[in-house]
C-alpha cells in the first residue's frame, strides 16, 4: 500500500505539481493533502485540478499547531509531511483531544546549500540574486528536517549545482529548480522506505542538470 505524505506551501505550488506528477509512476507514496497558508496560492487550484484535498489557515508564529489543523492530520494520517514553499513557521507539536500530543516526520526543501543563503527573508528569487552577487562558483539545494529553528533542522541531504558564468536569476532558478524536481522525490521515497544511505549529509551529484 501506497505511504501517504502532506505538501505544505504558500505559493505557486512548482514541487507539489513535480510530487504528485511523480507518484503517477511510484508504488511508494501519495499525495494524500495540501495545507496552505495562503487563500490566494496558486498551488490550491494545482491541488484542486488533482483532486486532491486542501486544508487552509493563515498560521501563527507558533510551534504549537492549532486544534482545527491537528485535527484534520489526524485524520489524514500522513507519513510524511513536505514543505514545498511553505513561508510560515510550520508546526512541531500537535495536540490530541485528551491531552495527548502528536508529532510528524516534517522536511523542507530549499534552494541553496544551507547554512548559505538562509533564514527569514531568504526565499525564491532572493537566495539566487544572493548568490550571484556573492561570486558563488556553486549553490544547491538542501533537504532538511523541520525543527522549530527556521531553516535549521538537520540536513539530510544536498546537491551541488554549478552557477555559470553570466547566469541570470532566470537561468540560475531554473537550474536549481531542475535539481530539486529530482532530489525532493528521491528523498521522499528514500525516508519512506528506510534506504537512504546513512551519511551524515549525503552529497549527491545530479549530473544531467542543464548545462
Ligand atoms: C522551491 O523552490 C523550494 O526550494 C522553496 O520553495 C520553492 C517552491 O515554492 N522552498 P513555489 O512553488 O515556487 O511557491
Amino acid at each position: 500500500m501506497k505511504k501517504n505524505i502532506v505538501v505544505a506551501l504558500s505559493g505557486t505550488g512548482r514541487s507539489l505539481k513535480n510530487l504528485v506528477e511523480y507518484t503517477r509512476n511510484s508504488d511508494v507514496f501519495q499525495v494524500a493533502g495540501v495545507v496552505s497558508s495562503s487563500k490566494k496560492a496558486l498551488g490550491l487550484e494545482i491541488a484542486r485540478e488533482y483532486g486532491i484535498e486542501v486544508f487552509y489557515e493563515s498560521f501563527s508564529k507558533s510551534s504549537v499547531a492549532s486544534p482545527e489543523l491537528s485535527c484534520w492530520l489526524r485524520k489524514k494520517n500522513p507519513d510524511l509531511i513536505a514543505l514545498a514553499g511553505f513561508l510560515k513557521v510550520f508546526p512541531t507539536k500537535f495536540p490530541g483531544n485528551n491531552g495527548e500530543w502528536a508529532s510528524y516526520k516534517t522536511v523542507n526543501i530549499h534552494p541553496s546549500l544551507l547554512p548559505k543563503f538562509s533564514g527569514k527573508g531568504m526565499y525564491g528569487q532572493k537566495v539566487h540574486e544572493a548568490v550571484l552577487q556573492a561570486g558563488e562558483d556553486f549553490t544547491g539545494v538542501s533537504l532538511h528536517f523541520v525543527t522549530d529553528v527556521y531553516d535549521e533542522g538537520p540536513l539530510i541531504a544536498q546537491v551541488k549545482v554549478p552557477v555559470k558564468e553570466n547566469d541570470s536569476v532566470s537561468r540560475l532558478s531554473s537550474r536549481v529548480f531542475e535539481a530539486e524536481c529530482k532530489l525532493y522525490p528521491y528523498v521522499i521515497e528514500g525516508l519512506l522506505l528506510g534506504s537512504l544511505p546513512k551519511k551524515e549529509t549525503l552529497m549527491i551529484t545530479i549530473n544531467d542538470v542543464s548545462e
